[in-house]
């Protein structure tokens, strides 16, 4: 397969790489076949349902294509952390509403995901059936990838097909531990993104730029230390700048940052010093008393927070350098909203990245990925069209951009 079809400036090995997946295209014979399919449906709901469906549109070509091959699709996925018990909140009734609407076709829910009555409605299944299983998490078992379970899930199927790059970076029984006892496929959507962020690895297109946001450091550290070096700026935002700013001794106020993580940061920035590495941090930025919709706010230079200040999102003459560099850049990577974007007095940090990658449209590869800053576009009302690839994958992103290796991509090889 030529990567450079699909991402221009993909690397000789990173061929290689696309190459030893074992994809669904190869899988011949798929006919009535038992598919057990794992996806990435750990989508935000509301009481009226799935606020946000992109993840489960992203599977759609996977599905449609198994259901076009009269195969039995037996979809598994995780929602949130119900952390082995039954939670209600946590049931996978609204996403199957969303599933069956956007694959226009009946999606059978069960009320488990193994047991004697799973295996029962599955043996009774026709070709090009649909069955979800209940959120896999609701079993201990599942994140412990403990093989009793994982052969249990195995036998309910007679193929894997993996679509949930967003899970890709969990070692669990339905990612990666299930690919021991069945034949393993990449689907579509992990594919794709692996084709669009593998080029990113090696060789991306210069002057490159990642922009960092967020809250925690602990989340960021790999993805920093992997790019000192590679990228010609590295631009740190949110609540993530505050521990970097307090490292680097400035007064915070009231604002929220990691005390324990200081001493990362500081090292952090010595190492990126050491490199010859260009770390911006903000120079100015928004605070307030409180973290609310009616907050007062004062843009002020760094220097001048102090007392009950918040810094909650980067200032006017942050926005504009922050910009500026992108205008420069021909490859940007953006993980993390640069403030509290979901109150209206601090979004404009935010606002104004994706207003200025937009702008980047064709002249510029630029690749979003993380659960919040892909809600923030939505609430800026950018679509997901101006950037050369957004990512479904939050901290799985963040991994395979580090250069590791994801145990669910691992088992596809
Ligand atoms: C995500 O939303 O990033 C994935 O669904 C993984 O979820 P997890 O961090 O709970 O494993």
């Amino acid at each position: 397969m030529d990567l450079s079809k699909y991402c221009k400036g993909a690397h000789k090995n990173d061929i290689v790489r696309v190459t030893m997946l074992h994809t669904l295209k190869q899988l011949k014979n798929i006919k009535g076949r038992h598919v057990m399919l794992r996806v990435d449906f750990n989508v935000p709901i509301d009481k009226h349902g799935v606020t946000d469906n992109t993840r489960i549109k992203e599977t759609l070509p996977t599905i449609k294509y198994l259901l076009r091959k009269r195969a039995k699709v037996i979809v598994m996925t995780h929602l949130g952390r119900p952390e082995g018990r039954i939670v209600d909140g946590l049931k996978l009734d609204a996403v199957a509403k969303c599933l069956e609407k956007l694959v226009e076709h009946r999606v059978h829910k069960l009320h488990n995901c193994v047991g004697k009555p799973v295996a029962a409605e599955i043996k009774k299944m026709k070709n090009g059936e649909i069955i979800l299983l209940e959120n896999i998490r609701f079993h201990p078992e599942e994140e412990k990838c403990e093989p009793k379970f994982t052969k249990e899930l195995a036998e309910l199927g007679d193929i894997f097909v993996n679509d949930a790059f967003a899970a890709c970076h969990r070692k669990h029984s339905s990612t990666a531990g299930i690919a021991k006892y069945l034949p393993a496929y990449a689907g579509f959507l992990v594919e794709k993104e692996i084709k669009n962020l593998t080029p990113l690895l090696k060789n991306p297109k210069k002057p490159l730029t990642l922009i960092v946001g967020g809250a925690k450091v602990d989340t960021k550290i790999g993805l920093l230390k992997s790019f000192f070096g590679k990228a010609e700026y590295i631009l740190i935002g949110g609540a993530l700048a505050n521990t970097f700013l307090a490292a680097e001794g400035y007064d915070v106020g009231a604002s929220l940052y990691e005390k324990d993580k200081i001493e990362v940061a500081r090292n952090l920035l010595l190492l990126a010093e050491k490199r010859g590495q260009k770390i911006v941090l903000p120079k100015d930025v928004i605070v307030a008393d409180m973290a609310t919709e009616y907050a007062k706010t004062l843009d002020l230079p760094l220097e001048d927070v102090e007392g009950k200040m918040k810094i909650l999102d980067i200032g006017s003459e942050t926005r504009k350098l922050f910009a500026e560099i992108i205008a420069q850049s021909k490859s940007v990577i953006w993980n993390g909203p640069m403030g509290l974007y979901e109150f209206t007095p601090f979004c404009s940090g935010t606002k104004a990245i994706a207003a200025a990658l937009a702008k980047m449209h064709k002249k510029a590869g630029t690749y979003i990925g993380g659960g919040d800053t892909i809600d923030a576009l939505k609430r800026c009302k950018i679509s997901a069209k101006k950037f050369t690839f957004v990512s479904t994958g939050g901290g799985a992103m963040l991994e395979f951009l580090e250069g590791r290796k994801l145990p669910g991509i691992a088992v596809l090889m």
